[in-house]
């Protein structure tokens, strides 16, 4: 297959002296644009579910950058929303789920069809793609399983990792059957994704790590091998990005999954390590400490110039280890672009 996007390409095996650019959490509140649009749109959720203006808010930062990929705007919390449970995000709080999860819900969550529930999600990709030019790619995306579960079981940002540890292991069926639901769930929810025009698509679990070992493949890894594999048999072209946070050496036990085409490495993760053991297996993306576009400057572009060296003669995407936090400058991000562009 060819095409005009330096980073499907780079799914396709071409290394670029200067790699694809894009960056998570891209579209957001860093950019005063964003705080202009989302203050017109009323709540997130309305902007969410606003194509036309979800869709901008999705090329807001191609406008200002040289970036080779946008990622659809929304969030990995619109699946519980589309299960029944109801979602606000309280200024300064973070994302409430009411009420939190139980047992007796599961058998309504199984009826509830999300790609019906989130049309106007596969119209935002669909504006979207419309509106990119060819030689740029649409990533779309959704949590995985055991991430939304959290905010799911816990009401909101869990408070006290201990307490859904120890719910793993006190109520073992309820747990596994909402991550079944939400493996199922979120395979449909990402191919309606790529049939309205997302070209890959990445899996968020930020909250893989920390989890013990056996319970990280019973939770994270196994979902997401279901999840990439069928997404693989339905759509074999499109590139599957895993990005499970904070997983150390696990990583490896994604990267060897047959569905996995590329693997988030997150802040943590020494580079050469990953370098050494990953590379030869999947295309690498991210690494950079988003907190270092904060301060910008010497310590950023040295940071950057670590991973485009250890990475020159892979297939590499250039990205964060995590999302922008709303405090950095904008400038910060057009240097980092230059930089890149010019030391690639
Ligand atoms: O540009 C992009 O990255 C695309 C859009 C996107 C958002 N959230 C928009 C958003 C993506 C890919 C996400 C993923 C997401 N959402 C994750 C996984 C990645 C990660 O950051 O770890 C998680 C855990 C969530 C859940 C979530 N959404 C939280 C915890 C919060 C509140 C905390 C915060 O950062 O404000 C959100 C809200 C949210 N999602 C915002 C944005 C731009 C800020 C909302 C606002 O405008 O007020």
């Amino acid at each position: 297959m060819t095409t005009d996007s330096k980073f499907l390409r780079t799914f396709e095996g071409e290394i670029f002296a200067s790699p694809p650019i894009w960056f998570m959490r891209q579209a957001g509140r860093y950019l005063p644009e964003y705080r202009e649009l989302r203050a017109k749109a009323g709540s997130f959720l309305d902007l969410c579910f606003n194509p036309e203006l979800a869709s901008e808010v999705t090329l807001q930062p191609l406008r200002r950058f040289d970036l080779d990929a946008a990622i659809l705007f929304a969030d990995i919390l619109l699946i519980p929303h589309a299960l029944g449970q109801k979602l606000s995000f309280v200024e300064n709080e973070g994302p409430r789920l009411e009420p939190p999860v139980s047992m007796k819900d599961l058998d309504a969550f199984r009826e509830r069809d999300v790609v019906k529930g989130l049309s106007a999600v596969f119209d935002t990709v669909s504006k979207t793609k419309a509106g990119l030019a060819p030689d740029k790619a649409l990533i779309g995306f959704a949590g995985a399983p055991w991430t939304v579960a959290t905010y799911m079981l816990a009401g909101g940002p869990m408070k006290d990792p201990g307490v859904l540890r120890k719910r793993l292991y006190q109520e073992p069926d309820f747990v596994d059957g909402l991550i079944d639901i939400l493996t199922e769930k979120t395979v449909d929810y990402l191919l309606a994704q790529i049939d309205a025009g997302a070209d890959a698509v990445q899996l968020f679990d930020t909250w893989a790590g920390g989890l013990p070992w056996p319970v990280l493949d019973r939770v994270s890894i196994r979902p997401l091998d279901q999840i990439s594999k069928a997404i693989k048999k339905a759509r074999p072209h499109v590139p599957v990005i895993l990005f499970p946070k904070g997983v150390g050496e696990k990583a490896l036990d994604y990267a060897l999954l047959q569905g996995c085409n590329g693997f988030g490495i997150d802040y943590a993760m020494d580079p050469a390590w990953a370098r050494a053991n990953l590379a030869e297996r999947v295309v690498i993306q991210g690494g950079l400490d988003p907190l270092l576009t904060i301060t910008g400057g010497k310590a950023m572009e040295d940071a950057a110039e670590t991973y485009l060296k250890l990475f020159h003669d892979v297939p590499y995407v250039f990205n964060l280890g995590h999302g922008f936090t709303p405090e950095t400058p904008p400038e910060n991000v057009a240097a980092l672009v230059n930089f890149v562009r010019r030391n690639g």
